[in-house]
């Protein structure tokens, strides 16, 4: 077959011969890249440790993602775990410690000892920042170190909905709680949310039977019930067992 014009020129002359398509669609790219990563919204739907890294770890993003409605579901969280006068308390997923830090600061007196992970290194700089007496861990949930420590309330907000294995993760959370204590988990109402950040769903039913075999005691709505807070007792007598949830 004869070769064509184009095929039985060198390769570096059509390589430059290319250029000038070349650099208009580079340019097209940087532009489309610099807008689709314009938002920390935009970055987070990708729901991967390099997005909440980047995010975490620039002040522009960071104060897009801290906004009034993620400061206020703090203080919501806060000012209902703050009656349980925790002594030792965990927030696993912890992102930038704002949490433990409202919370801290509705306290009569300060924790004993007041833990936080998240498998961002930038979330973990920033907490330790926010609270610099809490103790502070990079390390993934699913692989804690071997622990003596339990704590009377363990925290993990807005993480669930993001992991691949959640029921694992839940016993992972009750297994860090105290005889006596509290795990207090959110997660946006699955009725309503549909976030492609977000790889689990459950509505307050789903989410109900999700948890009842791990000592459920309540589910609170918060952010005007577009939250769901729930409570579980995994060592207590009065917590609802699955039989007695009813179907
Ligand atoms: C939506 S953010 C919520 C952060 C914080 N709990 C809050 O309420 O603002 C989800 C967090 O879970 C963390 N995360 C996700 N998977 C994790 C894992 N396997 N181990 C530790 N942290 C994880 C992410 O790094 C991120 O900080």
């Amino acid at each position: 077959m004869p070769r064509s014009p184009e095929a039985a020129r060198p390769l570096a002359v059509r390589i430059v011969r290319r250029l000038p398509y070349a650099i208009p669609a580079a340019d097209w790219f940087h532009a489309w890249r610099r807008e689709h990563e314009r938002s920390a919204r935009n970055l987070t739907r990708k729901n991967t440790l390099r997005a909440y890294n980047r995010v975490y770890g620039s002040d522009r993003w960071l104060a897009e993602y801290l906004g009034p409605e993620r400061l206020k579901f703090y203080e919501q969280v806060a000012e209902r775990c703050a009656p349980l006068a925790p002594r030792r308390v965990i927030d696993v997923g912890c992102g930038t410690g704002h949490l433990l830090r409202f919370l801290v600061d509705r306290l009569p007196a300060n924790p004993e000892l007041v833990v936080g992970i998240d498998h961002s290194p930038a979330g973990i700089q920033r907490a330790r920042a926010q609270l610099p007496a809490g103790h502070w861990l990079v390390g993934d949930l699913y692989r804690l170190p071997p622990e003596e420590d339990r704590f009377d309330l363990v925290l993990c907000t807005e993480v669930l909905e993001h992991v691949r294995e959640p029921a694992r993760a839940v016993e992972i959370l009750c297994g860090l709680c105290a005889p006596g204590g509290r795990v207090a988990i959110t997660v946006p109402d699955g009725a309503e949310d549909s976030w492609p950040g977000h790889v689990n769903f459950w509505d307050e039913d789903e989410l109900r039977a999700f948890l009842a075999p791990h000592g459920l005691v309540g589910i609170d709505r918060i952010q005007g019930g577009a939250v769901l807070l729930a409570w579980l007792a995994p060592e207590q007598e009065t917590a609802i067992r699955p039989e007695s949830i009813a179907q």
